[in-house]
């Protein structure tokens, strides 16, 4: 196939990345052999997001998506990050390489997550009992360092209290800021045949009986089903580990890295047959972002969003695919 129609096929499969709400802020151009990333600022949550992170995560993300989507066609990309001091919404260009005859210069790890672009959901449900072994986080770990992110697990007790609490904390602030409530009602009640938000079906009301508050985002509208109960077990066993994904600074550049640490560690538990749930509440607001990284995490480094993994209950049923918009809507000319 020539190489207009790969690259047209890689940002589509890009185009399934996890975004803030659903809101997939990102543009895209074809110019030769490369393919421009570009912030769309008027997908912006200004309420929710004041700092842009969500929204410069959201497009990292996507850019990790399409470096996956390329080395699965046997693709040998660079990436230019922020290549343009004069237009901060260019985020990134991906140049191919010239192809050597075997095509060997694809990235073997990359091409490997491949089929879970496809088969990743975020899982706001109860998670099973059964716990992440530590071979599994700790590749998790790894594919994090390769984006250039810390990811850092908070086990201890007391911390993981303190960071559920901090979450927990944030939403309730969010409910009271001027703004919010309607931010969150524009982004989960879109038109019927939308092409983004969250719908009502991948969100589920908060379990009851459950060992502590639920950290998960509240949304007014919710028509997903807790999963069945297994005998002997309840919603206090949920085992989801708390991850959080960190950078060495908080510039530009480590939010975009971060999101492609995101998608990264999304595809790698999906790949092992994870449940994943991004959480960002505690990190949209100044003050409790601090308090996570002097009293929770204890790293010098900065976190940028907390990760919810685990196992899906037995018998949850599949999650529905939630929408996209279509390339023609988000491709410059
Ligand atoms: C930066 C970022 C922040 C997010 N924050 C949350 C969150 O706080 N709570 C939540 O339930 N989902 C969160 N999500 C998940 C999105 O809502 C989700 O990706 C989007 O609705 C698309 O659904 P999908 O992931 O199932 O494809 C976040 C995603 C990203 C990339």
């Amino acid at each position: 196939m020539a190489t207009y129609g790969k690259l047209t096929e890689a940002i589509e499969d890009a185009l399934r990345a996890p975004s803030v709400h659903n809101t997939q802020p990102w543009r895209w151009r074809i110019r030769g052999d490369a393919v421009e990333l570009h912030a769309d600022w008027d997908r912006h949550l200004t309420v929710t997001d004041p700092d842009r992170r969500d929204l410069v995560l959201s497009c990292g993300a996507a850019l990790h998506h399409l470096q996956v989507a390329l080395a699965a066609r046997g693709l040998g990309i660079d990436v230019h990050r922020l290549p343009d001091p004069e237009d901060r919404s260019h985020l990134a260009t991906v140049e191919l390489q010239p192809q050597p005859a075997d095509g060997t210069k694809a990235d073997a790890l990359d091409a490997a997550l491949f089929p879970s672009i496809a088969e990743r959901r975020t899982d706001r449900r109860l998670m099973s009992h059964r716990h992440v072994p530590p071979d599994d986080l700790q590749s998790l770990v790894n594919h994090a360092a390769r984006c250039g992110a810390l990811l850092v697990q908070v086990t201890d007790p007391a911390l993981r209290r303190q960071l559920v609490t901090a979450l927990v904390d944030a939403g309730q602030h969010q409910q009271v800021e001027p703004g919010y409530a309607t931010e969150l009602r524009m982004w989960t009640h879109r038109l019927p045949g939308g092409h983004d938000g969250v719908p009502a079906a991948n969100v589920a009301a908060p379990p009851i009986g459950a060992r502590e508050p639920s950290p998960l985002r509240r949304f007014t509208r919710s028509e997903l089903a807790q999963p069945p109960q297994q005998p002997g077990h309840g919603p206090a066993d949920d085992a989801a580990e708390l991850l959080v994904i960190t950078t060495p600074g908080d510039d530009e550049l480590d939010r975009l890295r971060a999101g492609e640490a995101t998608s990264a560690v999304l595809l790698a538990a999906t790949r092992i047959g994870l449940a994943t749930t991004p959480l960002s509440q505690a990190l949209e607001i100044a003050t409790s972002r601090e308090h996570l990284r002097q009293d929770v995490l204890h790293v010098p480094e900065n976190p940028q969003l907390v990760i919810r993994v685990g196992w899906p209950a037995s018998d949850a049923p599949k999650l529905p695919v939630t929408p996209r918009r279509g390339l023609g809507s988000v491709l410059l000319r």
